[in-house]
């Protein structure tokens, strides 16, 4: 068992080393039943083999026994596979509350990283260990795909779309971070690395040296304050013109249309291109203006930022 797992990629997460049981579990059914099932039809081929011209097989109708053990059986192996494998597939899907976040951009051909506090890094995601971390992945032109062996995670990288990695890094170490979706002439060479420190390097790491940078959320409040959001929407919970966006983010809200959705960040980068595609309940339509093509990539970044902080 420990050799077969040699042969991965190390495991950098709790979660890469599930994966890896999970893989070993059904790599071994299934080369039990292959090996079974081959060598049991060669036995009885050379056994029951014809041995004269006027032999005739016996007339053979069924076996209960049989059949219900190679129905059952297989059955359990199977739940079991389905059971295990959704488990860890959901676990890493869901949400951990309160983790840090990464901003992940990826272009033709490399990936930017724009941390909380306002550092930025290229080509190299570092992470402190022990720490939930959530990325938030979009690309900056065409479609390409996160993917971090050592944590046996991949996400697809869209343009005009946010998605999402959730992982708790438990190795210290780096870790090689390759696109996985053809991308272009340098695709195979659009790599990076994932880079796992203790948390005060991380500390040291993420502070900003420069004087002209500043957390993203502080860019993003005077963008607020300079686009005039506030004629419409307050941040203290008083409803105006447009609905308060106290508490904005992941909270759910109801649409004209009866609906719900909880606000991440598809939905507030939609509702500032897009204001009239989903109104919340009780406010008007066409009252906001679309930023669309107004608003810079970072300063959408930055907005989405501040909101998250209200
Ligand atoms: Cu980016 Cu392939």
């Amino acid at each position: 068992m420990t050799k077969f797992l040699d042969w991965m990629p190390v495991a950098a997460s709790d979660y890469a080393k599930e994966v890896d049981w999970i893989n070993l579990m059904i790599t071994t059914a299934a080369a039990v039943c292959i090996f079974a099932v081959t060598a049991a039809m060669l036995f009885f081929a050379w056994i029951y083999r014809r041995r004269a011209e006027r032999e005739q097989s016996a007339y053979i109708t069924h076996n209960y026994t049989l059949e219900l053990l190679w129905t059952a059986i297989p059955t359990v192996v199977v739940i079991a596979v389905f059971y295990f494998g959704t488990k860890s597939y959901v676990a890493a899907r869901t949400p951990v509350k309160n983790a840090l976040e990464v901003q992940v951009t990826g272009y033709q051909w490399g990936w930017d990283f724009l941390y909380t506090t306002g550092k930025k890094s290229t080509n190299e995601l570092v992470v402190p260990v022990n720490t939930p971390v959530r990325l938030v992945l979009k690309s900056r032109d065409v479609n390409h795909s996160f993917f971090v062996p050592a944590l046996r995670l991949k996400e697809d990288v869209l343009a005009g779309a946010y998605h999402y990695l959730w992982f708790t890094a438990t190795r210290i170490g780096e870790y090689p971070v390759f696109c996985t979706e053809y991308c272009g002439l340098s695709h195979a060479y659009m790599q990076g690395k994932l880079r796992v420190v203790s948390q005060a390097d991380y500390a040291s790491f993420s502070q900003i040296e420069q004087i002209h940078e500043k957390p993203v959320h502080e860019a993003g409040q005077q963008l607020f304050a300079a686009k005039g959001c506030m004629a419409c929407h307050s941040v203290d919970g008083t409803p105006r013109v447009g609905p308060t966006l106290k508490a904005i983010f992941g909270r759910e809200e109801k649409l004209v249309d009866g609906s719900k959705i909880v606000v991440d960040e598809n939905y507030l980068a939609e509702s500032l291109k897009q204001p009239n595609a989903k109104i919340a309940e009780g406010f008007p339509a066409n009252m906001m203006p679309s930023f669309e093509g107004q608003l810079s990539e970072q300063e959408l970044e930055a907005l989405i930022a501040y909101l998250k902080t209200l």
